[in-house]
């Protein structure tokens, strides 16, 4: 690292002082067998988003671009109807849209922090996804408005030398996964930070902002598969010594494969955040019973009770599937869950609450009010 210059005003997160909704975990020697589950989570830390109260806006679409040559992702530029400033984000943040359909979506802020006016985010087309990208794409034009929550963070970006005891960084950004990447890449350039990346994806014709991204210059290795084969993760953390801090972005095997590497390396850490849900690990099957019917449903070991209730109830609300959004959160009318998400508070759980989407129950059966 070279000089060290003021951190700015929305100074980047505390890598202690971060939200219960961070995924970080800091992987060393001791690292236990198993998967990763709360017991390996050495650096989760009691904090939720420092980006502020939570915001409900209405928001207008004031531009749209394609930014990946193969047309399947665009950017929206989103700003306040009247043109007044916007709440503030950090890198990492993401935006709970409220679709006209009725769905809920996330979406990481990808502009840039200091501006005010405008929020801009990427949205990758997913034809046999669950409608939300699609909608974004076909029915979402300039000028239309929409409803928006947030800033919202979990995935804090912690910058060495201003909170992160790491001395350099690696980013890894696995396609559209490039979009919560991009302000961190941004911010660790303004402050003259020790940073590589390595941007992974089928083609280049399927990267978006890929411009933007190299004009970062050789800090960035592109790695696509049609001309380097599919990437192991060793490819992927080259520039990965003691002391990094590694931030990844991309879909659940590029991420469950990092892991996995890293498992037992010495004073690492390794931040994520995936696209989709986890593999469900160490689950029991165990019933549940929807008390507003009665039906009993069986949740196998490896699916999650969102899974199965969404066959029996397919309006159930859901977004992330990662325990983070809280949109699928139920209420516990019997039974003890085995909670195993990160966002719940205590109290939260105490009054029964439960994010099926990710929490289950360690065998007995358990009643929700749905
Ligand atoms: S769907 Fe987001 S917490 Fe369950």
């Amino acid at each position: 690292m070279t000089g060290r210059r003021p951190i700015p005003d929305r100074s980047p997160q505390h890598l202690y002082g971060k939200s219960r909704r961070d995924q970080t975990i800091r992987l060393y020697n001791k690292f236990v067998d198993g998967y990763i589950r709360a017991s390996t989570l050495i650096n989760r830390h009691d904090v939720v988003s420092k980006e502020g109260p939570e915001h409900s806006l209405v928001l207008v679409v004031r531009e749209r671009r394609v930014e990946a040559h193969d047309d399947n992702v665009v950017s929206l530029v989103l700003a306040s109807p009247d043109g007044s400033d916007l709440p503030p984000w950090r890198p990492g943040a993401h935006l709970d849209l409220q679709l006209p359909s009725g769905r809920r979506r996330q979406y990481s802020l990808c502009g840039d922090p200091e501006n005010r006016s405008t929020y801009r985010i990427g949205v990758r087309r997913i034809p046999d996804g669950n409608g939300g990208s699609v909608e974004i794409h076909d029915t979402l034009p300039i000028g239309s408005t929409l409803e928006v929550k947030g800033p919202r963070n979990g995935f804090g970006f912690a910058v060495p030398g201003y909170g992160s005891p790491s001395k350099r960084l690696h980013f890894v950004a696995g396609g559209i996964g490039i979009t919560p990447i991009l302000p961190m890449a941004r911010l660790a350039q303004q402050l003259n930070l020790d940073w590589s990346m390595t941007y992974t994806g089928r083609s280049r014709d399927s990267l978006p902002f890929l411009d933007e991204v190299e004009s970062f210059g050789d800090r960035v290795t592109v790695r696509t598969d049609d001309a380097h084969g599919l990437p192991v993760a060793k490819d992927l953390l080259a520039d990965v010594a003691e002391h990094t801090a590694v931030y990844c972005c991309g879909p659940t095997p590029l991420v469950s494969g990092l892991l996995e590497e890293l498992r037992g390396a010495v004073d690492i850490e390794f931040h994520f955040e995936r696209f989709s849900a986890p593999p469900v690990v160490d689950g029991v099957e165990f019933e549940v019973s929807l008390a507003r019917t009665g039906e009993v449903v069986t949740v196998p070991a490896d699916r999650t009770a969102l899974d199965v209730i969404r066959e029996r109830r397919p309006n159930i609300a859901y977004s992330c599937q990662q325990g983070f959004c809280r949109t699928c959160i139920v209420h516990v009318l019997e039974g003890q869950p085995e909670h195993r998400d990160n966002i719940l508070l205590d109290e939260d759980r105490e009054r029964g609450e439960m994010l099926v989407c990710v929490s289950r129950s360690n065998g007995g059966r358990l009643t929700l009010d749905i």
